[in-house]
């Protein structure tokens, strides 16, 4: 979801819409927008569907120089007019909007609706609304404080209330705010993108912090009431880095730039002079980095897979144990936190709550837990001992491409690190050194074979379901793979072991059930066209994914050769752009697919 908010002296309306459609790739069942006219009235639209949607809604006079707005994904009550936010209380004089959930607002509306008040939607966050409204404080901070009191759960919050005009009130626990700092007018954002075009002074609010934001100043505290200081900072990000650039998609965008992230996130950490590299953040001295004997990776999605190839890395280069889990999973299952143990969280946008849970959940056992994050400042990036900024650039398209490549990249860096410390020779990290050199000149030369994938999407475009098979280093660039067509494409795809194909899945293969196998020129080509064997002797069409061309399969995509423990880099690369143009084929919203949201940050 996503939250804007502006307070100065021009016209709010215009600046929300703007701000909105810039968050809309975190939520976009629904949006709202609530002014507070000169007169202190409040002004409320709210439509179901698109941004756009609710911008044709919006009447022609809309006047006001203070407002809030939000974007929706959906959590409690379906997506529709009623349960867009803002909310109001039943006088009309109280909006909020909110990110997050209330654990409790059961509870509340019941004892609301005892107390006779008639909530208008089914959402949690109306609740906030009533219990501002029904305050009997005399501040608008006071009235926000109490209610937050009586809450349980996560939110990032904006309330605006019609006999305080001249401020909007903020308060943060779990779910991010920002205050973005103008000339005589302020923003309130959950994310920089709504307001880098505007300011890049921004003030990030911490758990337990509110803000009252006034056109020209703003003033920062506790939810008990103490005040805070934190210091502004400069957004990196420039509002260009928002910008389509030409392309039709962002996902396009974002496949696209791939060479120059990649030379972004090796910029400035590379040793020579000792085959290794320097990770400044990792806060992480020779001797505790030697004392680590498991590495344990968390994350969500595509940041699970980023993960899990980095595990293996780190297996490979540092021959220390390592593995990789899904952070919802591992938090809920109670589990063995062991001191020797560098437990390393990886998100893209450093907020999905299930990581930051899994974060807490270390913490608290005290655990020494490590960040590969995109977001600068993000939650997890505080919250954590340390880590690797993988310096992607903002990633707009909910699936992740460029800062799934990125991380895999920073994970090399972190295995390499690991690697030098320990056995792995000056020989060979330098070799995986030169290797990483060449990623991005590879990753341009992969992708001026775009329009050869252009035609093969076509071919497989209608298939019923698809199957991706690798082994070992394949396995993972196969599993993000298929998750990447089912998440644009929505076709049914299933990433298997090669090894495991003859178990079970090789019941699916069929005409109609194609395969992308993943066959790298390793130590198990053998064993991969083995395999190929088996689905073309059950009539399956193969596309694979090689370092030259495999006769056994309808067709094959060559990727550039790489060191080995770096192919899972290259591979994965041909099948982002296989997965793009089989959605452009099939006309899905490619940056915005059905029921997803860019970062979950609920649980
Ligand atoms: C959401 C997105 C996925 C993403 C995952 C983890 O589910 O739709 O594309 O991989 O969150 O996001 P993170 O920001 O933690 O990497």
């Amino acid at each position: 979801c996503g939250i804007v908010g502006y307070i100065g002296k021009r016209d709010a309306a215009p600046l929300l819409l703007e701000g909105l459609q810039r968050l809309e790739y975190r939520g976009y069942d629904s949006a709202g927008v609530a002014i507070a006219a000169r007169s202190g009235a409040l002004k409320t639209v709210k439509a179901k569907g698109r941004v756009r949607d609710l911008q044709a809604r919006l009447p022609k006079r809309f006047a006001g120089a203070t407002g809030i707005a939000h974007t929706r994904w959906a959590t409690h009550g379906v997506p529709s007019d009623a349960n867009a936010h803002p909310h109001l209380d039943e006088a009309g004089k109280v909006a909020v909007v909110h990110n997050g959930i209330i654990d409790n607002a059961a509870d509340l509306r019941a004892k609301l609706a005892a107390d006779g008040v008639e909530l208008a939607s089914e959402t949690d966050t109306e609740v906030l609304a009533h219990l501002v409204g029904r305050s009997a404080a005399t501040t608008l901070e006071a009235a926000v404080r109490e209610t937050l009191q009586l809450v349980e759960g996560t939110y990032g919050i904006a309330v605006l209330h019609a006999d305080f005009p001249d401020r909007i009130v903020v308060a943060r626990n779990g779910s991010p705010v920002v205050l973005g700092i103008g000339e005589r007018e302020m923003f309130v954002a959950s994310d920089v993108a709504a307001l880098v075009s505007h300011t890049r002074q921004v003030v990030t609010l911490d758990d337990g912090e509110m803000a009252t934001v006034k056109a020209d100043d703003y003033r920062t505290y506790t939810t008990e009431g103490s005040r805070t200081s934190p210091a502004p900072e400069t957004v990196e990000w420039s509002p260009e880095s928002y910008d389509l650039a030409g392309h039709d998609t962002y996902m396009h965008k974002e496949i696209c730039e791939q060479a120059d992230a990649v030379d972004r996130v090796l910029r400035g950490r590379i040793e020579d002079r000792f085959s290794t590299v320097h990770l400044g953040g990792l806060n992480l001295d020779a001797r505790e980095a030697r004392a680590v004997r498991r590495v344990k990776i968390l994350g969500c999605g595509t940041s699970y897979h980023a993960g899990m190839i980095g595990a293996q890395l780190i297996e490979e280069l540092a021959r220390v144990p390592a593995d990789a889990e899904p952070a919802s999973e591992f938090r809920y299952r109670n589990p063995v936190v062991d001191p020797d143990t560098l437990y390393v969280a990886v998100s893209q946008s450093g907020e999905t709550y299930d990581v930051l849970a899994a974060v807490q959940e270390l913490k608290r056992k005290g655990a020494r837990v490590l960040g590969v994050v995109n977001v600068v400042g993000s939650a997890i990036a505080r919250e954590t001992d340390g880590g690797i900024y993988v310096h992607a650039g903002p990633e707009v398209c909910v699936v992740s491409t460029k800062c799934f490549t990125n991380t895999v990249v920073a994970f090399g860096l972190l295995a390499l690190h690991l690697g030098r410390i320990r056995d792995l020779s000056v020989a060979d990290g330098r070799r995986v050194i030169e290797g990483l050199r060449r990623l991005p000149d590879q990753i341009a030369e992969m992708l001026r074979g775009e329009d050869a994938i252009r035609t093969l999407a076509k071919e497989y475009a209608h298939a019923r379901s698809m199957m991706f098979i690798g082994r070992v280093r394949g396995y993972p660039v196969a599993r993000e793979a298929a998750l990447k067509l089912k998440e644009v494409s929505y076709i049914h795809a299933e990433a298997y072991p090669a090894s495991e194909l003859k178990h079970g899945p090789l019941a699916l293969i069929e005409p109609e059930v194609p395969t992308v196998a993943i066959v790298p020129d390793d130590e198990l080509l053998e064993k991969n066209r083995a395999a190929l064997e088996e689905i073309k002797a059950r009539e399956g069409r193969i596309l694979a994914v090689a370092h030259r061309r495999q006769d056994k399969a309808d067709h094959t995509i060559v990727v550039p050769r790489s060191e080995p423990e770096l192919d899972p880099i290259l591979m994965g690369i041909p099948l982002q752009l296989l997965a793009y143009h089989t959605a452009l084929e099939l006309g899905r919203d490619i940056d915005k697919p059905r029921n997803l949201a860019k970062s979950v940050t609920v649980e």
